[in-house]
This record gives structure tokens, C-alpha cells and sequence, in this order.
């Protein structure tokens, strides 16, 4: 059983003791969940290990990308009868643990999250998606936004309190202020870009771009200077590069290799890259230690602060790939 109805812990728990008493010993129950705690969905049932996170990324029809969530009871069984069904559907299965965001989205946050400050800097979207396409990205994080609705990312930071730290007021504020003007994006024509009707045209949205550079003066963050497509590219890729170590050091990925194929087949991710670790190990840790270093300076350190698998790989000049081999994977 997939079980996909809206993301809500007591409806999701309610349908699993449900599912758990009227399906078979041994049927598997999954999850389609985007944000929830599985291992408390599985406490639902009788049968934890037999609960697992099947993710699918929407459009779900096309994209390949199919996150196997294990929660901490998931039966190693379950798990390989995932992967057959992955196999089945013609989706390319990948190995989670259970963490906010999982693998993808969790990595997307510090991506999308430069992508958005960057505006309040003075970036024009138009220049921070032009130099994410330039990297070989499907489409720019903030053209995605308006694709999708900026109101999702709003919504889902509303539901997650946690998520949004205390004492940052930009962050994703770009996105907020769009919010509050009903600035949603394509379905309603406008967003970080205006929309012709019919037309997905991005063209330039001089309003939004007045309030988001007020925003950045009043909060001080608002740059004299432009903004170099270099430092949109490495702020954007770098961070999301650091997250995806720290994914590695906790064990929520098992292998790089995982967190790129994640990024090509859910993500557009640039295949010539080979994936956001592939593309660090080829540039080598040591220019993206360097870059977190410098894009950390005078900003919120915390946001750029190396995590320690990758500032020990950089600092003895290995690679990832090479410390996957090392522990046998
Ligand atoms: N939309 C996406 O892009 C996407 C991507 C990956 C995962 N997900 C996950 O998929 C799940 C569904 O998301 P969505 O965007 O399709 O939500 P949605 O709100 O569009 O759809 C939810 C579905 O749940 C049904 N539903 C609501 N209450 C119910 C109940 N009491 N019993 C049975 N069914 C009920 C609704 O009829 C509807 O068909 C969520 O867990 C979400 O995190 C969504």
C-alpha cells in the first residue's frame, strides 16, 4: 500500500493503524510523505518493519527519483522489496534514512536559501537563475518557485516552525514578501517574474524587485555593487555541497554516489557535473572549503561553517569518492 493523502501526522497515523488492521500480515505500508517523522507514522501499526518511505517527486509520472526511506525498525526485506518495486515502476531507487527533508529537499534548503538572499542583496532573479542555468541547472531555483507557487515553500515553513531559524530575518524572506502581496508565481502571473497570460515567459517584475531591494535596505543587507554569476554559482552549489556532507557524516545518504543520483534524476542537476559530490570532488574539496570559508566571512557563518567530513577530506586532499572506497561502499 502507497499511502499519499495530505501531509498531516494525525491523518497519516490514523490511515496507518487503519491499514495495519484491514491489510495482510506481511504487506508492506508505505509512505509518500514529503516532511514527516516515518518512524512515528510506523509506531501507528503493529508492524514497524514493515513500514518504509517510498518518495516520489513530482511530476511524478516523469521524474525518476524514487527516495526509499528506512526508519529505524524498517526490515531489511522491505527495504530490497522496495528496490523491486522501484525497479518495476522504472524508477531509479535511492537509499534514505529518516531526516527532515530527506536527501534532495534537505539539500535543496541551503541552495535555495542563498538563491533567496541573494535577491535581497540586489541580485536580479533573472541573474541568479541565468547563472544557475549557465552551471547546467534545468531551471533556476527562483523560476522553479514561480513554477511550483511561492506560496508552497511559504506553507511548508509555516508547518515547520522548527525548520526556520530564530534569529534570521532573511530568511527566505524574499519568498515571504512575494507571499504576502499574492505575488504567487505563474498561476496567478506573478512572482520573482511577471507572466503574460498564457505565456511562461519570465519577464521582469519591477514591483517585486522594488520591495525586495527596500527589504534588503532595511535589513541591511542591500550590496552597492553587482553581484558576480561566480559567487551566485558557488554560494548556491557550495552550500548545498556542505549539506550534502553533513548528510554523509550522519549516515542519512550511505554514498555520495547516492546523493548524485538523487541530484540527476530528481533534481536537473547537470549530468556533465555528475552529481553535487561528483562536482566537488572534480573541482576538488579544497576550492569548496576555500569558498565556504569566504562566502561564510561578514555573513552568517553558521550557514557556510564546513561540516567536518568535508573539512577533513579537503585537508588532507582526498576526495569523497575516495572515502566511500575506504569504508567499503
Ligand atoms: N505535491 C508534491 O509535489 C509531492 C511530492 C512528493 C510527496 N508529496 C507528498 O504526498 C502527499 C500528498 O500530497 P499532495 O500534494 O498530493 O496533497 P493534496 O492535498 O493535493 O492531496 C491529498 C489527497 O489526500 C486525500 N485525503 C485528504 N484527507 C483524507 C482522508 N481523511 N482520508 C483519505 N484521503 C484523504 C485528498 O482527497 C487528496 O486526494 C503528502 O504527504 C506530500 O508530502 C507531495
Amino acid at each position: 500500500m502507497i499511502e499519499a493523502v495530505f501531509e498531516d501526522m494525525a491523518l497519516k497515523k490514523k490511515i496507518f493503524a487503519e491499514l495495519d488492521r484491514v491489510t495482510k500480515a506481511g504487506a508492506i505500508l508505505a509512505t509518500n510523505t514529503s516532511t514527516l517523522d516515518i518512524n512515528q507514522i510506523g509506531s501507528a501499526t503493529r508492524r514497524p518493519q514493515d513500514v518504509v518511505g517510498l518518495h516520489f517527486f513530482s511530476p511524478a509520472n516523469v521524474t525518476r527519483l524514487l527516495e526509499i526511506v528506512r526508519t529505524d525498525a524498517t526490515a531489511n526485506d522491505v527495504v530490497a522489496t522496495a528496490f523491486a518495486v522501484a525497479k518495476k515502476v522504472k524508477k531509479v531507487g535511492v537509499l534514505s534514512r529518516v531526516a527532515y527533508g530527506f536527501i534532495g529537499n534537505r539539500m535543496m534548503d541551503p541552495y535555495a536559501r542563498e538563491a533567496e538572499r541573494l535577491v535581497l542583496e540586489g541580485a536580479l532573479p533573472a541573474d541568479v537563475d541565468a547563472a544557475l542555468e549557465d552551471f547546467g541547472m534545468g531551471m533556476g531555483i527562483l523560476a522553479v518557485f514561480d513554477m511550483a507557487g511561492v506560496d508552497v515553500g511559504v506553507k511548508a515553513r509555516r508547518a515547520n516552525p522548527d525548520q526556520v531559524p530564530k534569529d534570521d530575518p532573511t530568511f527566505y524572506r524574499a519568498s515571504q514578501i512575494l507571499f504576502d502581496q499574492n505575488w504567487l508565481g505563474q498561476k496567478n502571473g506573478k512572482g520573482y517574474y511577471r507572466y503574460e497570460a498564457g505565456s511562461r515567459d519570465r519577464l521582469q517584475h519591477d514591483e517585486a524587485l522594488a520591495l525586495l531591494a527596500a527589504e534588503g535596505k532595511k535589513l541591511g543587507v542591500a550590496r552597492s555593487g553587482p553581484i558576480s554569476r561566480q559567487e551566485i554559482t558557488e554560494r548556491c552549489i557550495f552550500a548545498m555541497i556542505n549539506e550534502g556532507a553533513k548528510i554523509l557524516e550522519e549516515g542519512v545518504a550511505l554514498r555520495p554516489a547516492d546523493i548524485d543520483v538523487v541530484y540527476t534524476s530528481g533534481y536537473a542537476f547537470p549530468r556533465r557535473h555528475g552529481g553535487p559530490m561528483f562536482y566537488a570532488d572534480a573541482i576538488g574539496l579544497d576550492t569548496v572549503l576555500a569558498g565556504l570559508k569566504k562566502y561564510g566571512k561578514g555573513r552568517r557563518a553558521a550557514d557556510f561553517e564546513p561540516s567536518a567530513l568535508l573539512k577533513q577530506l579537503a585537508e588532507s586532499g582526498s576526495t569523497f569518492a575516495a572515502w566511500a572506497k575506504s569504508r567499503g561502499l
